[in-house]
């Protein structure tokens, strides 16, 4: 069975396939607005943290368990730790997938409409207000935003049923490059506008009176989102990986890539963001509407937008193509099911997640669980809970249940790369990273300030 396991083709392939995605809308739509409602610099600084010895120490831990037991997220626990409960990491990971597609189909459907309509209407002479109407107008709808979402439902449907090799690997190689290179030519066309400086403060001066135990945890919630970990999405791209994969040095490359990526989108929006008045605070519009605006300023503004908007749209792509993946994998391996329809199910069943949250920008407003919308009800419960969650428990079983060596052994394909920081990386996995984690999750609870009643 394990022989028959279709690899990625090419080392290049690895590497473009993983950041493919890492890199998505997490970069470029969730981290600005993510930094914008938690002011800024300080956040940015916060966030920075978590990557580093959090976010890459998991990642790392997911690769290895992905090559070693070269199964889906929850089958390589059944490999791991046959007849315990760990498994359940697996499942939490799968539950994640389709919840997290769930919101991010609605959004990914928001970059098509945007390609629509810079082809078809003009940018010309229009105001900051008019975009947020637009904006406003469209994403309140019913049918419009629903269509967008259903194609990009479709689109991923027909390359994950496709295959692992030709769909995930061919898509990514040429359009990745691109969308970093057009974002350069807007982060520059935004520092150069007036006011641009404020937009840098914003993001790269931090006030460290502005941290506090949420923005903590939307850092780390935020973390784990863009990097893709927490839920067994690299274990089951890494499960792909051909034994003479360099772990540490993918995942080094990812994390660096994908933290360049939300770096530059940043200095991409906020500078634009101070020129025209928007609100940082604007939430999940605003780079939709601080972008139509930087276009508008440039010439050519709709050939610009069209482009960046498809570019972004595959970027989404390649990320939703990851997600699904953790799905239809797990239903495939563990049911037995053909590929095509288990491609299927989890097709129709994320549907009916991406119907409620897609509506909760208009007729469902009203509807809140917990205070939340729908759709934010989702975003925070995989992002703030289940995806560190999961990181968590992911560290705990590694750190205690496997055997040091063989994790070193998978690390280090068998003593041909060096680790020098091995024991570092273990100390952190093991003891570390879980008790972080628990501890902003404790914190964030209002342990601490519970406690602090009492002196
Ligand atoms: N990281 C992707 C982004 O930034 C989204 C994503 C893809 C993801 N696979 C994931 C998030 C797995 C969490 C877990 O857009």
């Amino acid at each position: 069975m394990n022989q028959q396991r279709t690899t990625f083709g090419s080392r290049l392939g690895i590497i473009l396939a993983t950041v493919g995605s890492a890199v998505g809308l997490g970069n470029i739509w969730r981290f600005p607005h993510t930094v914008g409602t938690n002011g800024g610099a300080a956040f940015l600084l916060v966030y920075a943290v978590c990557v580093l010895l959090l976010g890459f120490p998991v990642m790392m831990t997911e690769f290895f368990i992905g090559r070693h037991a070269k199964k889906n997220a929850a089958g390589a626990f059944k490999v791991l730790a046959p007849g315990t409960k760990w498994s359940i990491i697996g499942y939490n990971g799968i539950l994640a997938a389709f919840l997290i597609l769930g919101f991010y189909f609605v959004i990914a459907g928001w970059t098509l409409e945007y390609i629509f309509t810079s082809v078809t209407t003009s940018l010309d002479g229009k105001t900051v207000t008019d975009f947020e109407k637009e904006f406003t107008l469209f994403s309140s709808g019913i049918v419009r935003p629903l269509i967008c979402t259903f194609l990009f439902i479709c689109i991923t449907h027909y390359i994950v049923s496709s295959g692992v090799k030709n769909g995930i690997e061919r898509a990514s190689k040429i359009l990745m490059p691109m969308l970093f290179l057009i974002m350069t030519i807007l982060c520059i066309r935004s520092l150069t506008l007036s006011g641009a400086s404020e937009g840098l403060k914003f993001l790269f001066q931090p006030d460290f009176g502005k941290i506090n135990s949420s923005t903590v945890l939307s850092a780390m919630g935020q973390a784990f989102f863009s990097l893709s970990i927490g839920m067994g999405c690299m274990i089951t791209y890494s499960s792909y990986f051909g034994s003479k994969t360099n772990i540490q040095k993918t995942a080094l490359q990812v994390t660096l890539l994908d933290s360049l990526v939300s770096v530059l989108s940043g200095m991409m929006i906020f500078p634009a963001v101070f020129h025209f008045g928007i609100e940082p605070t604007a939430g999940p519009e605003l780079v939709f509407i601080t972008l139509p605006n930087i276009f508008g300023q440039l010439s050519f503004g709709n050939v610009w937008a069209c482009i960046f908007f498809i570019l972004l749209a595959v970027a989404a792509l390649t990320s939703t193509i990851s997600l699904h993946e953790v799905g239809t994998a797990y239903i495939h391996e563990e049911y037995h099911v053909s590929r095509k329809r288990a491609t299927l199910y989890v097709s129709l069943g994320v549907s009916v997640f991406c119907i409620l949250s897609s509506l909760s920008f208009g007729v469902l407003k009203e509807a809140t669980i917990f205070g939340l919308t729908f759709f934010n009800l989702l975003d925070f419960l995989t992002a703030k809970i289940m995806l560190p969650g999961g990181g968590m428990l992911i560290c705990i079983f590694v750190g205690n249940r496997v055997d040091k060596k063989i994790i070193k052994a998978e690390l280090t394909n068998i003593g041909s790369v060096p680790f020098y920081f091995f024991r570092a990386y273990y100390f952190f996995i093991k003891y570390i990273a879980p008790i972080a984690i628990g501890v902003i999750f404790l914190n964030e609870l209002g342990l601490f300030k519970w406690i602090q009643t009492f002196f």
